[in-house]
C-alpha cells in the first residue's frame, strides 16, 4: 500500500459520501437512505442508493458499490492513488508525499516522459514547417486541412534521417533509458538509439489534461505499415485514451460521436462537428466505454460500413451498453469513412447522417436482414428467427412488441408469427435459467465446469459471508476466529480480506464495511457490498454466523470424504479399506449433524 491506513481512512472519513455523490448524482430521501439515477448504468427508476450512516454506495441494477473513495474511482475513472488524491485535496488533508520511493520515483519519470514528448512535438511541429516539411506539408492541404487545423492538433512531421529527434534529445542530456521509455526511440540492430518514427506525418495524442502521452505518425504514401504508434509507456495506454477528446469534452454538444481515426476527428472538428472521439484503430474497451458514459449524454459510433468496420461496430455497441451509453448508430455510405464524407459532403450532410443515426436494436436487426434476400420462403423465415434471437434478448417488453410490429410490417413477415417465436424463446431462457446443459455462463464455462467448481464457488461465497457479518457486528470477532482462523480460508481473497480485518479487530478493536473495502479495487468492493446487501439486515447476526460456519465446517468435511472415497477406490490392502471406510461412517455421521443443526 502506498499510503498507511490511517492516511486513507482519515480522507474516507473527512469526505461524507452524500456530499461527494450528490456532486454527481441527483438524490433523493427515503428513509434511512438515498437514491437517485446510477450514474454507472442507464435507467429510468432509481436503483442506486447511498447509505449515509454506512457510508457506502450500491446499485441494485448493475451492482456497483463501495465506499466513497470506489466511487470516485468508477465515476472519475480514476486508479486508486490519484482518487485519493482527489478526495483529499476535497477535504483539504494534504497527502504526505507517497512514502513509497518507487512511487515516487515513478511519479517523476512520468513527468520526464511528458516533457519529452512536450519537446518531441515541437521539433515535429518545426519540421514540418521547416523544407523538409514541404512535402508533407502539401500531403495535409491536399487532404483539406487548413493550417489552423494543424496547429490546433499540433501536427508535425518526423523527418526521414535515422536519429535527428534523439539526437536532440541526448544533447539535452535526457538519458538514453528515458527515451526508450518514451517510445520515442528504439534500439538498432548495431546497438544505437534511432528514432522510432521517420518520415511520417505526426500526430500528437494529448490526454484530457491536455499533456501529450504519446504519437501516431502515418507514412506520406501507401507503403506500410501506414500508421506507427507510441507503445503503452507509464503515460500513456491505448486502451484507455480516446483521440481528441480534450477537445471535445469542451463541446457544447451532449453527444460524442466516435470514429475510428486520427483524420476522421480532424477533418471532423475542422467541419465544426467538435464533438468527434477517435478510439485509434483498436477495438472499443470497457475503459472508453466508461469514459464516453462520463463526458456524453449520447454516444453515436460512426465506424466504416465495411464488414470489418460492422463487426468492429457491433463489438463496439455490446461494450458501450455495458457502460450503461446510450448509443445510436450512424449508416455510413458504402464504402466511406466520416473524414472522406463530411470533406466531399459538408457539414450539413454530415449531420444529417446524424439526425437519421438508428438505435442499437435496429442496427443490429439492419446487419441480420442484410445477411438473407428474402426472395425465398426460408429466407423469409431465417430472418424471422434471427429477428426472433435478437429480440428476445431485450429486456425492455414493451418496446420489444413495438419493434416485433414494427419489424414484421417493414419485411413482410408475420407479427403472429414473429411474436409466437420471441415468446418460445423468452420461456426457454426462463426455463433453463441460465443453466441447460449446453449453455455456457458468463465465463464461457460450460455446465460440467460450473458444477465442480461449485464447491470452490461456495466456499468463497461463505468466507465472504462470514467476513461481511464481521464488518458490521465485530462484537462477534472471538466466535469467529476461533472457530476459523486465518489458516482455514480456503479463498485466496477472503484470505487476504480477513488477514486485514482480523488485525483491525485486534489492533482497534473496531472497523465498518466502508473502511474494509476502501482501499480494494472497484470490483472487490463492489462484491462485498452486494453481499452486505442482499442478505438484507442481518436479524440474528450470530444464529447467522454459527449457520456460516456450519456450512464451511460441512463442506470440508465433505471434501474429505470425497477424498477417502477414492483412497479406498485405490486401495489394495483390506484393513486398510476397512479402517477407511470406518472413517468415512463417522464422518458421515458428523456431517448428518450438522446438516441437522442448520
Ligand atoms: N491504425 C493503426 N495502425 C494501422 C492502421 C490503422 O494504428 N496500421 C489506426 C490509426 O489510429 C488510424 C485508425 O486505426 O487512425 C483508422 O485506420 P484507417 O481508417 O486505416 O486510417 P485513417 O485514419 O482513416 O487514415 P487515412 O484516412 O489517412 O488513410
Ligand atoms: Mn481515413
Amino acid at each position: 500500500m502506498l499510503y498507511p491506513e490511517q492516511v486513507i481512512e482519515e480522507v474516507r472519513l473527512r469526505n461524507d459520501i452524500i456530499e461527494v455523490v450528490s456532486g454527481y448524482v441527483k438524490l433523493e430521501r427515503k428513509g434511512r437512505s438515498y437514491w437517485g439515477l446510477c450514474p454507472f448504468h442507464s435507467e429510468k427508476t432509481p436503483s442506486f442508493h447511498v447509505e449515509p450512516n454506512k457510508q457506502f454506495f450500491y446499485c441494485f441494477g448493475c451492482n456497483k458499490g463501495g465506499s466513497v473513495i470506489q466511487f470516485i474511482m468508477n465515476i472519475e475513472n480514476l486508479e486508486f492513488v490519484d482518487a485519493l488524491k482527489l478526495l483529499a485535496d476535497r477535504a483539504g488533508i494534504a497527502l504526505p508525499e507517497s512514502e513509497d520511493p518507487k512511487e515516487r520515483e515513478r511519479a517523476r519519470r512520468r513527468k520526464k516522459i511528458i516533457e519529452l514528448n512536450r519537446l518531441a512535438a515541437r521539433f515535429f511541429f518545426s519540421s514540418l514547417a521547416g523544407d523538409n516539411g514541404l512535402e508533407a506539408r502539401n500531403y495535409l492541404y491536399r487532404r483539406g486541412l487548413s493550417d489552423k487545423t494543424i496547429r490546433k492538433f499540433g501536427l508535425g512531421y518526423s523527418p526521414a534521417g535515422w536519429d535527428e529527434l534523439t539526437r536532440m534529445l541526448l544533447e539535452n542530456k535526457y538519458p538514453e533509458s528515458l527515451l526508450l521509455e518514451s517510445g520515442l526511440s528504439v534500439r538498432s540492430k548495431s546497438g544505437e538509439l534511432i528514432d522510432r518514427f521517420r518520415g511520417r506525418i505526426m500526430f500528437p495524442i494529448f490526454n484530457i489534461r491536455g499533456n501529450i502521452i504519446g504519437f501516431g505518425g502515418r507514412v506520406l504514401d501507401g507503403s506500410m505499415p501506414k500508421y506507427m504508434n507510441s507503445p503503452d509507456t507509464p503515460v500513456y495506454n491505448k486502451s484507455r485514451e480516446l483521440y481528441g477528446l480534450n477537445y471535445a469534452r469542451t463541446s457544447s454538444s451532449k453527444r460524442l460521436l466516435i470514429v475510428e481515426g486520427y483524420m476522421d476527428v480532424i477533418s471532423l472538428h475542422q467541419a465544426g462537428i467538435d464533438f468527434a472521439v477517435a478510439s485509434l484503430g483498436t477495438a472499443l474497451t470497457k475503459m472508453q466505454g466508461w469514459i464516453l458514459k462520463k463526458y456524453s449524454e449520447e454516444v453515436i459510433i460512426a465506424y466504416d460500413s465495411d464488414a470489418a468496420g460492422r463487426a468492429a461496430t457491433l463489438r463496439g455497441l455490446e461494450i458501450l451498453e455495458e457502460a450503461g451509453c446510450n448509443v445510436r448508430v450512424l449508416i455510413m455510405p458504402e464504402g466511406k469513412d466520416p473524414d472522406e464524407y463530411v470533406r466531399n459532403n459538408g457539414p450539413e450532410k454530415f449531420k444529417n447522417l446524424i439526425d437519421r443515426a438508428i438505435s442499437l436494436l435496429d442496427y443490429k436487426i439492419m446487419v441480420r436482414r442484410n445477411m438473407h434476400n428474402l426472395d425465398t420462403i426460408e429466407d423469409k423465415l431465417k430472418l424471422l428467427n434471427g429477428i426472433a434471437d435478437i429480440l428476445s434478448e431485450h429486456d425492455n417488453p414493451i418496446e420489444r412488441e413495438l419493434y416485433a410490429k414494427d419489424y414484421a410490417q417493414k419485411y413482410g413477415i408475420s407479427y403472429e408469427s414473429l411474436q409466437e417465436e420471441v415468446n418460445k424463446r423468452m420461456s426457454r431462457k426462463n426455463r433453463a435459467g441460465g443453466y441447460s446443459a449446453s449453455v455456457r455462463d458468463r465465463r464461457g464455462r460450460t455446465l460440467a465446469a460450473q458444477i465442480s467448481e461449485d464447491s470452490d464457488i461456495r466456499y468463497s461465497e461463505l468466507e465472504h459471508m462470514l467476513l461481511v457479518i464481521l464488518c458490521q457486528e465485530n462484537r462477534f470477532f472471538n466466535l469467529i476466529s476461533e472457530n476459523y482462523g486465518l489458516e482455514s480460508y480456503k479463498d485466496k481473497k477472503a484470505g487476504e480480506i480477513a488477514r486485514k480485518l482480523y488485525r483491525k479487530l485486534e489492533e482497534n478493536n473496531s472497523c465498518v464495511l466502508a473502511e474494509l473495502v476502501s482501499d480494494m479495487d472497484p470490483g472487490s468492493a463492489s462484491y462485498l457490498v452486494r453481499l452486505s446487501q442482499t442478505k438484507g439486515e442481518i436479524k440474528e447476526p450470530e444464529k447467522a454466523i454459527r449457520q456460516i460456519l456450519n456450512k464451511l465446517a460441512i463442506l470440508k468435511l465433505e471434501d474429505q470424504q470425497k477424498q477417502t472415497i477414492e483412497r479406498i477406490k485405490n486401495e489394495q490392502d483390506g484393513e486398510v479399506r476397512q479402517q477407511l471406510g470406518l472413517e468415512f461412517s463417522i464422518r458421515a455421521e458428523r456431517i448428518a449433524e450438522l446438516k441437522k443443526m442448520i
